[in-house]
């Protein structure tokens, strides 16, 4: 897994999210640039805690909009956060991280999710989202 480069095409329309999605990817590329040197466990593990923490942070913030602007597909969109949540979490319980193990099944898959979950999921969400912003 190559680390991602931020697009403009990643882009949602809500400056607040596009920021909480940067930051998500910066914490996610700093685990695929840094996956040879990262050989600590616990730092593994504590990377990984501290970015599906923030990812659920940006979740809740995005669902809320949700709420607020009365987004029809909210609840689907909310059982594909949780299922990420849930996911990496398992990643965590499984072994897929240490001793000296981040493994490429675990990186693909946090990269892969991200993108495709902004390019399809999230760009649903961002016509809707721009005409209520502009009321
Ligand atoms: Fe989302």
């Amino acid at each position: 897994m190559e680390i991602i480069i931020w697009k403009n095409e990643f882009s949602v329309g809500v400056a607040e999210l596009d920021a909480q999605h940067k930051k998500l990817l910066a914490m996610i590329n700093r685990l695929i640039a840094d996956q040879k040197e990262l050989t600590d466990p616990k730092m593994i593990a504590d990377l990984l805690m501290e970015m599906t923490d923030y990812a659920e942070v940006h979740f809740r913030a995005e669902e809320h909009l949700m709420t607020e602007y009365g987004y029809e597909s909210k609840d689907q969109h909310t059982v594909s956060h949780q299922a990420f949540i849930d996911k990496t979490r398992s990643f965590l319980s499984a072994g897929e991280v240490g001793p000296n193990i981040l493994s490429t099944a675990l990186l693909d898959f946090l990269g892969k999710w991200l993108i495709n979950h902004i390019l399809t999921e999230d760009m649903k969400y961002k016509p809707f989202f721009q005409s209520k912003e502009q009321k």
